[in-house]
């Protein structure tokens, strides 16, 4: 056995003590109005949002290390108020709330953190991350100058500083902390507030300045931000925003990446060459500081989503997808520019930009300045390319884009010019089967033997049922006569929302929805009536608490009335103000029928699901071992109406299977990008597939629990998995490549002119096929390409060596790897497309 002699353990000892020194060694950070000053050093700071109980602490090193490769410096999380603390005092840093495990993963793959607490964080986060009990402190209102109010939301910032504090995370102390967050988007509220709003948002400041981290704060959408607050914008574009005070940096904190779904509605996309061209231009006017919301959206698990109606999916059209995988062309396009955008670091951070005309709607940004210069050449128009002359060369300059210039002579990147691939993704099956079916019956003729509170007239849902269960039943009775029943009687529900379902006598009656925009909604309905006592029992639904609106909290929800009987002979029969039973939860909520070790009970049922119809109110259970390979899962949920997902009892969240309206148009990217443009999805379910992390699993017996509200068939319920079908790629020779550049020793520049298209398939995956390949002038787009009148015959025989078997490949654009021109004085492309399996 090897022995270590005495003074290796002395140079040992020492060594440690040197690199405990450095580890935490104080990071000064500072800043001017050109930016973030890290230990003296100015610098160009790329983020993205990334909130940690969105994925799984398995998920997070591996998205955090994509978002390094993907070119950025700091991930950018809120903290979550009522994930928390759950109830006052009861704190909660488990599992996905593990902050700091997540900031610490941040430390270790070597990015910044910057710490949004809020801890109002709006989000499409129940409750804009509020706890629901913070409603219930007497004497509270939200956001304003009030005491009950302010105390509490001291009393969290102070614990959540307190505990980054004690394990040395704030970049002061050595730590990755080197901005931080409170309040979020006051501005708006501020107009509604008056007096009292600029007391607290000035208190507010006071309060996070006395916390002494030792680094700045920001304060997001305020214009009026306090000293020592720096105001930051927010939005689809911030070139327009300069900071107030000319001594702040300019900041942009949320890059909307895209946007989020709400069941119901579209998805949301946001083309990549207008993004690209939303984060060049913040530059080019001074920007040094962007966050892309989201860089990750993630998944809204358990009833985290807020709303009403936000979907389970956050997946934002974010670069990398809901589950962890890189969407392509979104997440390597952004890649380059960041590259493009470092190489000019020096420029921007030295100077201010002179702008001059370059045409109508063309003009050059140059920052010139300590020795160097660089320039980026923007065309406005929304449709037209330009060629335009820049230092006396020609520049082609494509519609809506811009063109990055690190040395004021090359251009290295257009926002407008894709040379990454795109990938196309798939739901597949698995191997893994839905077995051991069972069902237990909501049964709702039981549900008069256990009424939680009895009262005169319709309560607030959520003054019932503090937000323990969506749901909540009210129930009456109603005695009338044969002769009332000659009409035809029908029920009218008001409801302050979210949803209801109505039964009558033990049947299902209908439904009645609000929506996001209008959470308040009238169900109407004809009810089977019968001479004596009626039943009627109403489970009113609430679909995720608000997040954003002045003053939220006081927002009711549930049945407030009135409820009306229509149609009977003796007249119209107010219902409201009798004698209601109320009743928290569902049955199955509360005997814990999701949960592992209560579920496997005697009370469930064993079905054959062929044998079963299709009913409301039921829950469903089965038993699944974890599939083969390595791809992120999903549940397919499209034959299922509306509820609850369990695996293993952890939540994945609320399914919906509500068909997407909206205005599905063909997607420009030119233009400026509104909500409204670039829709997706239009007629199909806005939520088909809920991911289930692969990190819940168990190798083997896997137990599923499903609520469904509806009815739907479970025997088509199915366990898929997400990878890449096929990759296209497409790009010029001589097309400019950033990663082709370099600072030599001099701080020049050196180009490798060689042009190349890179195909990579997804995790576990090579390159099966090739479906398409030509080097020449193909036409068409991804899916549909097919040759131009130049074309090299070796097209197809150059890309099946290089790649298929392979995981990735990289192919040169050049006649020389094609073995011959095939067409000379031609600007000629390779387009290709492969089959991933
Ligand atoms: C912002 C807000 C974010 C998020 C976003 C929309 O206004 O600050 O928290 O809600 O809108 O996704």
């Amino acid at each position: 056995m090897e022995t270590i002699s005495v003074s290796k353990l002395i140079t040992l000892f020492f060594l440690s003590l040197f690199l405990g020194f450095k580890f935490t060694h104080s990071t000064e950070i500072t800043y001017d109005n050109k930016g973030i000053i890290i230990n003296g050093q100015r610098k160009l700071l790329i983020s993205g949002s990334i909130h940690y109980p969105r994925s799984t602490p398995e998920m997070w090193g591996d998205l955090i290390r994509k978002a390094k490769v993907g070119g950025l410096d700091v991930i950018d999380t809120y903290v979550f108020w009522n994930g928390h603390e759950p109830s006052p005092g009861k704190y909660h840093f488990e599992g996905r709330y593990d902050l700091v495990r997540f900031i610490k993963t941040v430390q270790r793959v070597g990015l910044y953190v910057n710490l949004r607490i809020g801890p109002y964080v709006c989000a499409e986060w129940n409750f804009g991350g509020f706890p629901v009990w913070l409603k219930y402190v007497p004497g509270i209102s939200f956001r304003t100058d009030n005491e009950p109010f302010k105390r509490a939301m001291q009393g969290f910032t102070e614990k959540i500083v307190g505990m980054m504090k004690s394990e040395k995370l704030f970049a002061s102390q050595g730590g990755p902390i080197i901005l931080s967050q409170i309040e979020n988007e006051y501005g708006s509220e501020v107009k509604e507030f008056g007096p009292a709003g600029k007391a607290y948002i000035d208190w507010a400041a006071k309060m996070a300045d006395g916390l002494k981290t030792g680094v700045p704060w920001l304060m997001c959408k305020e214009d009026d931000a306090p000293e020592p607050m720096i105001n930051t914008c927010n939005g689809f574009y911030c070139d327009y925003f300069t900071p107030n005070k000319p001594n702040k940096p300019k900041m942009w904190t949320e890059a909307w990446s895209g946007w989020f779904s709400e069941f119901g509605g579209p998805n949301h996309e946001r083309p990549v060459e207008d993004l690209a061209l939303a984060v060049a231009r913040f530059i080019q006017t001074g920007g040094s500081y962007v966050n892309y919301y989201m860089y990750h959206g993630g998944t809204n698990f358990e009833r985290t989503a807020g709303g009403p109606f936000i979907t389970t999916s956050y997946d934002y059209d974010a670069p990398i997808d809901e589950y962890g995988l890189i969407r392509q062309p979104k997440y390597g396009h952004l890649k380059d520019l960041h590259r493009a955008i470092k190489l000019c670091e020096r420029a921007l951070l030295s100077s201010d930009a002179k702008v001059t005309s370059l045409g109508t709607y063309q003009k050059a940004y140059v920052f010139s300045g300590r020795g160097t210069c660089a320039a980026f050449l923007y065309n406005y128009h929304f449709t037209k390319s330009a060629r335009v002359t820049f230092n006396n060369e020609h520049f082609e300059l494509p519609a809506w884009s811009i063109s990055i210039l690190p040395d004021c002579k090359h251009s290295v990147f257009n926002t407008a010019k894709v040379g990454v691939q795109t990938s196309h993704m798939q739901m597949l099956p698995t191997n893994s089967r839905l077995l051991s079916w069972e069902m237990y019956d909501e049964d709702i003729s039981s549900l008069e033997e256990r009424p939680t509170m009895t009262a005169v007239g319709l309560l607030e849902q959520i003054n019932v049922t503090r937000d323990s269960s969506d749901y909540l039943w009210y129930m009456t009775n109603v005695h009338v006569s044969a002769s009332d029943l000659q009409g035809a009687p029908s029920l009218m529900v008001e409801s302050a929302g979210h949803a209801v379902h109505v039964f009558v006598n033990g049947k299902f009656s209908g439904s009645g929805f609000g929506t996001r925009e209008d959470r308040r909604f009238t169900f109407k309905g004809p009810v089977n009536l019968h001479a004596g006592m009626n039943r009627i029992a109403l489970l009113s639904l609430a679909v995720g608490l608000p997040n954003v609106g002045p003053h939220y909290e006081t927002w009711k929800t549930g049945i407030l009335g009135p409820v009306i009987l229509h149609g009977l002979s003796s007249g119209k029969r107010d219902l409201t103000w009798q004698k209601w039973s109320y009743q928290v939860g569902l049955k199955g909520e509360n005997m814990k029928l999701t949960s592992p070790n209560e579920a496997s009970s005697t009370e469930w049922m064993r079905v054959s699901l062929a044998a079963q119809k299709t009913q409301p109110l039921t829950w469903y259970k089965a038993n699944f071992d974890a599939p083969d390979g390595v791809e992120p899962l999903a549940l397919d949920m499209e034959s299922m109406g509306k509820g609850e997902i369990w695996i293993n009892g952890l939540s994945i969240g609320r399914y919906w299977t509500s068909y997407a309206k909206g205005n599905c148009q063909p997607c420009n990217y030119g233009g400026t990008y509104r909500q409204t443009k670039c829709q997706s999805g239009c007629g199909r379910p806005t939520q088909r597939w809920y991911h289930v992390p692969r990190g819940w699993l168990k190798p083997r017996q896997n137990q599923m629990v499903i609520f469904e509200e509806l009815g739907g068939d479970a025997s088509k319920i199915s366990l898929m998995k997400r990878s890449v079908s096929r990759v296209c790629a497409d790009a010029f020779e001589h097309h400019p490549m950033v990663e082709h550049w370099r600072l030599d020793s001099n701080g020049e520049q050196e180009i490798i002119h060689q042009s190349n298209i890179r195909l990579h398939c997804g995790p576990g995956q090579s390159i099966a096929s090739i479906q398409f390949a030509s080097f020449g002038t193909p036409l068409g787009t991804c899916g549909s390409f097919v040759k131009g009148s130049c074309h090299s015959e070796n097209s197809q025989d150059v890309l099946e060596k290089l790649c298929v078997g392979q995981e990735r490949c990289s192919v040169a654009i050049s006649n020389s790897n094609f073995k011959g021109d095939p067409c000379r004085n031609v600007l000629k492309r390779l387009t290709v497309e492969a089959i991933c399996s």
